[in-house]
């Protein structure tokens, strides 16, 4: 049994929170946000998850516990990664299983989120974990892969026993940097093809824009010497899938708003949680630009998101030169 300390009680902390639990682990969940807090305490539910929360697992507003806690996972949204990583920072140590489940890239230092927190806290070793997991079928017990990502193997292979015996099956991957930049950059695509349907294009278009998709994030990934495996595995084109078609994505329905015609606001409103699409969009756009990388699905909906035309857009991206598939 371990003890487990999770920072963010949203859909996807919670999830895992129940996951945990099922196979008796301590777990404690943790928000900086008390009436979310308070809420659950009271009632034992979120309003996105179709599960209620058994007694075993413990809510807090209090850090207290972290320090002797054997594993701690960051599940709240990349923008606030680097504020939770100081606060926690003096709770820390080099024994614990640090994991990150957030996706997206700090914006001003085009830093992965493990590259943040380790900054944050001068714990090595982080591992992040991403994948196709939609926290509301996992969250039901619906099964689901994922991968766990960390330079240090030994420390990729902790989570995979963390997670045995659950619904949750785990692979390892040492390419951390190619498996992070796929998970903050799918969201980009997905909301391409949330735009794309709801402008009124069909299912060839959303195949032609993951396809194309995935080979522009692994462009930049390759020039940084990430894995090529790494974009055909589940981080990869495996997350892209299931976030550009599913009906639980929120950057593929927040893309869905923006192509009916909907402002940037009323999409998010409407969608009602965090967009990392949105949030991951300005690194995507800088780090193209840096390496000189040809982004140009990334590059259509950042014009679209800063208010160009969605059918001219989409049109220009359409009748650029044509070129070959191989590279
Ligand atoms: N939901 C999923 O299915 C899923 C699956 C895999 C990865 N993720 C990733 O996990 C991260 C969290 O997603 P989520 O779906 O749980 O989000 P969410 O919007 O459901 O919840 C975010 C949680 O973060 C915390 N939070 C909110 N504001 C905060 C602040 N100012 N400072 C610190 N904490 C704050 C709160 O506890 C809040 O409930 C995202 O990066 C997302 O991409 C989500």
């Amino acid at each position: 049994m371990k003890k487990v300390f999770i920072l963010g009680a949203g859909t996807w902390g919670l999830a895992l929170a129940k996951i945990l639990d099922s196979i008796n682990n301590k777990v404690i969940v943790y928000s900086v946000i008390e009436k979310e807090i308070d809420e659950l305490n009271k009632t034992r539910k979120n309003k996105n998850l179709d599960v209620i929360f058994s007694n075993t697992i413990t809510f807090t507003k209090s850090l207290e516990e972290l320090d002797s806690s054997d594993v701690v996972i960051f599940a709240i949204p990349s923008i606030y990664v680097r504020n939770i990583a100081g606060l926690v920072s003096n709770h820390l140590n080099n024994n614990q299983l640090i994991i990150d489940v957030a996706k997206g890239i700090e914006e001003d230092t085009l830093m992965t989120l493990s590259e943040v927190i380790e900054e944050e806290t001068n714990i090595k070793d982080i591992v992040a974990m991403s994948g196709p997991t939609h926290a509301e079928e996992v969250a039901i017990n619906l099964p689901t892969t994922i991968v766990a990502a960390c330079k240090n193997i030994n420390k990729a292979n902790e989570v995979v026993e963390l997670f045995r015996n659950t619904i949750i099956r785990v692979y390892v991957n040492e390419d951390i940097k190619g498996v992070e930049l796929c998970g903050a950059f799918k969201n980009i695509i997905a909301l391409a093809t949330g735009i794309s349907e709801g402008y009124g294009y069909g299912d060839n278009i959303k195949a032609a824009l993951i396809t194309r998709g995935i080979a522009e994030i692994r462009r930049l990934g390759l020039f940084l010497n990430c894995h090529e495996q790494t974009f055909s595995g589940l981080s990869g084109i495996g997350d892209l899938i299931v976030t550009a078609t599913s009906k639980h994505s929120r950057n593929n329905c927040c893309g869905y708003y923006i192509g009916k015609g909907y402002s940037i606001d009323e999409s998010i409103k409407m969608v009602g949680m965090v967009v990392e699409g949105l949030n991951a969009l300005p690194a995507a756009i800088k780090m193209a630009n840096k390496y000189n990388i040809d982004m140009p699905i990334i590059k259509a909906v950042y014009d679209i998101v800063n208010g160009k035309d969605v059918g001219i857009t989409i049109n220009e991206l359409l009748n650029r030169p044509n070129k070959s598939e191989i590279e």
